[in-house]
């Protein structure tokens, strides 16, 4: 299977898989770290490529996300890559313009606003308006070269509803919210749309290629305990429970799942009941208690506070390693608590890929 593109030859083996063997709680050679946005604006030859092209352009010209992908693999000595995208490209594929403004952010400029404009989202051939994402996906497995894993992702339904009807970012998501004060059924409506293209979209996705798969649910951290057990959970355990079921069903191998719920600490336990097989956490959540948390069967990921990379380069180092320390070897994948600033010195990266290899 190829989603219209060509795939010529079998992808390469698999050279270092530390990050697939931390995931199903196997043995590791050395403790796997990848960044969140390590693809990004922290890096010179990103600005650069940046200058000449759309940051759209980019997601859907696979040489370009492959290009942009592979660049921080040049740089530093990572176990993972993550394929160039945006979570806002789901709303895009159901009809909404999505603009990238410098210093802004996404910007929808006619949001959803009233139940009335779900009429306007175009859910009918979605997947195929996604295909570009699953071109690059397959360029990037045969160019990785089976160097290191390529991970593909997703926004999570609440964080997508979120972008959707604020039409862009939002410190309070109160339109939102609102939502789902005053309209639950069509919240509900909403939400589950978003679960049906993301399951094709993640199905789509691990078909191409990808060999792990994130969700971002970075708005939950705008939603109270109870309220993201209403309109988070059941829709997360959704995506999880549809997409094994399409895989297994055209014998494909599941790959493993990420759940990545910013703010959510409060609920670790109710995240590990739900079948995915790693739990992203933000830098808020202590390593031991997490782990207390969700048991020895689930793959910790995280959770270094994104500005501790503009600390001294020894204090920097010292936090690393002391965080490495109280997750310890076994399912653990050590990443940012968030995706990195575009500030960060190059050289803190270094550090951290360093001092995660060097501390157990
Ligand atoms: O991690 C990677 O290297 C892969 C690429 C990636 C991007 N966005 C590229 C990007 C990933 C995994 C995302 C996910 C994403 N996008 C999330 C979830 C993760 C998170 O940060 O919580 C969200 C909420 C978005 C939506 C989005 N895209 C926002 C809010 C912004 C603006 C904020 C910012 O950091 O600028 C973007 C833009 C964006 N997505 C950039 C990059 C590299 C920078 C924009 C640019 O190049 O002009």
């Amino acid at each position: 299977y190829n989603n219209g593109s060509i795939q010529l030859q079998p992808f390469p083996p698999l050279k270092n898989d530390n990050l697939l063997r931390a995931a199903r709680g196997e043995v590791v050679d050395r403790v796997p770290v990848w960044v969140m946005r390590q693809a990004g604006r922290y890096l010179p030859e990103f600005q650069e490529l940046r200058k000449l092209h759309d940051f759209f352009t980019v997601c859907r010209t696979p040489e370009l996300a492959c290009e942009v992908t592979m660049q921080p693999l040049r740089r530093f000595d990572l176990d993972a890559s993550i394929i160039f995208s945006d979570i806002l490209v789901i709303p895009q594929a159901l009809g909404l313009t999505v603009e990238m403004h410098a210093g802004v952010g996404p910007v929808l400029p006619q949001p959803i606003r009233t139940p009335e404009d779900l009429k306007r989202l175009t859910p009918d051939g979605a997947l195929s308006r996604l295909s570009y994402v699953g071109d690059a996906i397959t360029m990037m497995r045969h160019k990785l070269d089976g160097r290191v894993p390529l991970i593909g992702f997703t926004g999570a339904p609440w964080t997508l509803m979120g972008y959707m009807i604020e039409g862009g970012g939002s410190k309070t998501m109160s339109k939102a919210k609102a939502w789902l004060y005053d309209y639950p059924e069509d919240s509900k409506l909403l939400l589950n749309l978003l679960t049906d293209v993301i399951v094709d979209y993640l199905e789509m996705q691990v078909e191409a290629g990808a060999q792990m798969l994130q969700i971002f649910e970075s708005s939950a951290e705008h939603l109270t305990k109870d309220e993201f057990l209403v309109w988070s959970v059941p829709f997360l355990r959704r995506i999880r429970d549809d997409l094994v079921d399409r895989l297994t069903k055209k014998a494909v191998s599941t790959v493993p799942l990420t759940i990545f719920a910013k703010g959510a600490g409060h609920s670790l336990k109710e995240q590990s009941e739900l079948g995915y097989d790693v739990i992203g956490l933000d830098w808020t959540v202590d390593p031991v208690e997490a782990r207390a948390a969700v048991g020895p069967n689930i793959t910790l990921q995280g959770n270094l506070d994104p500005q501790d990379m503009y600390r001294d380069p020894s204090e920097l180092h010292t936090l690393t390693t002391d965080m490495v320390h109280k997750f310890g070897k076994s399912r653990y994948i050590a990443n940012l608590g968030h995706g990195i600033t575009p500030q960060t010195p190059i050289a803190s990266m270094e550090v951290l890929v360093d001092a995660v290899h060097k501390a157990l």
